[in-house]
């Protein structure tokens, strides 16, 4: 009902909006005054955790890209690999599973039930699995050794937003967890981390407030695009996939996503004149490499006629030069950039969804959480 979306016309567009209070919620309580994770509802003994020596995320659809983010985070931060696995594929193909492999099982309904099949074959061969969930008491929890709870709040719209960041959130906070019992980060480190995640509310509040005109605008003039391509690199590919998965989900548009560098090993045959590219640009601070090898695969496409639409840090100093058009986010460490980074292509894919007419609350074909396999 109208009451139950608080003014906002679905709710999908009220749920964007608490992207910032979804990280502070799923932020709370997590810490103690010392700068310590404290993860009290982790039901894992330390010994357990200090031996763990892969990860594997199981997930589908967001849940998976926010996963995917997780592995730059905890590979960089713990030093243990991390794979990231759809739930469905994993089962089914006799994955590699010790008592020292921690599987990680997101979910935001905690009901999807590939992913319930995954994490039950990964306890049969004696995996210790902990549940990153959204919904209390759901059977993925329920059914795992341990659950870090996202405190999103209901997420009603089909189409995943606020769970998505909170899920990053709690991955990172997990990630920050194993390097403080592992003792492979100084306390300092994870300390400073921690602080900047408690800013990143501000800087999401800074995106919605600053930028949803400039994202309404874009989304009037691409309004009858029939194909879009999302391209990022590092932490911003994960964003890419997600940002076309939001588009082909309510808009039902054909999106591809893909990783920049794969640009010229096929995906640029794709790039005709006209076709819209949207590219996650890394930040220019701190020289970073990936910045410039993003920029050039901008001009790449722009030179064969692509209308390119850019996510990149306010500052940038090369980006407007080929990006016909900008979405700004505050400047912000690399590693916790996908948190501001996905919020205008949620705003983007909810708008093209409202001018094409379409119900963006619930879209054709898809339900909210998959029962089934
Ligand atoms: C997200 O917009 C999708 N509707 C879908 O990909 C979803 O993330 C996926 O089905 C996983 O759902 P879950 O988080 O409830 O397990």
């Amino acid at each position: 009902s109208a009451a139950e979306k608080g003014g906002w016309p679905s709710f999908m567009d009220k749920e964007i909006h608490e992207d910032p209070e979804a990280v502070a919620n799923t932020l709370l309580g997590r810490f103690d005054d010392q700068g310590d994770i404290v993860l009290d509802e982790v039901h894992i003994g330390l010994d357990v955790f200090r031996q763990i020596d892969k990860i594997i995320v199981v997930a589908c659809g967001t849940a998976s890209y926010a996963g995917m983010v997780a592995k730059y985070a905890i590979e960089h931060w713990v030093r243990i690999p991390v794979e990231v696995e759809l739930a469905h594929e994993f089962r089914y193909r006799d994955p590699i599973l010790t008592p020292r492999t921690l599987v990680v099982a997101i979910s935001q309904s905690g009901e999807t039930m590939d992913t319930l099949m995954a994490l039950r074959h990964a306890r049969e061969q004696g995996s210790r699995v902990l549940a990153i969930c959204n919904t209390q008491g759901a059977s993925i929890p329920r059914e795992s050794d341990a659950v870090l709870y996202t405190h999103a709040g209901p997420e009603i719209a089909v189409a995943s937003t606020k769970a998505f960041v909170a899920q990053i959130v709690a991955a990172y906070l997990l990630g920050l967890y194993l390097a403080q019992v592992k003792g492979t980060m100084y306390r300092d480190e994870i300390r400073h981390i921690l602080e900047q995640l408690k800013d990143m509310p501000q800087k999401i509040q800074w995106v919605l407030d600053n930028q949803a005109g400039n994202v309404e605008q874009a989304a009037k003039r691409m309004i009858n695009a029939h194909s879009f391509l999302f391209l990022g690199r590092h932490v911003g590919y994960p964003v890419a996939l997600e940002g076309a998965l939001k588009l082909k989900e309510i808009a039902y548009t054909f999106t591809e996503g893909f990783a920049a560098g794969e640009l010229k090993h096929g995906p640029i045959a794709l790039v005709d004149a006209g076709e819209p590219v949207v590219v996650i640009v890394p930040s220019a601070r701190g020289r970073n490499i990936l910045h410039n090898k993003v920029i050039s695969g901008i001009e790449e496409v722009k030179a064969r006629g692509a209308f390119t639409i850019a996510v990149a840090e306010l500052g940038d100093p090369d980006v407007e030069q080929y990006a016909d058009v900008v979405f700004w986010r505050p400047v912000c460490p690399t590693l916790l950039s996908p948190l501001v980074d996905v919020v205008p292509l949620q705003l983007f894919a909810m708008d093209m969804a409202m001018l094409k007419g379409y119900d963006v609350d619930k879209p054709r074909n898809l339900a909210k959480s998959v029962t089934v396999e």
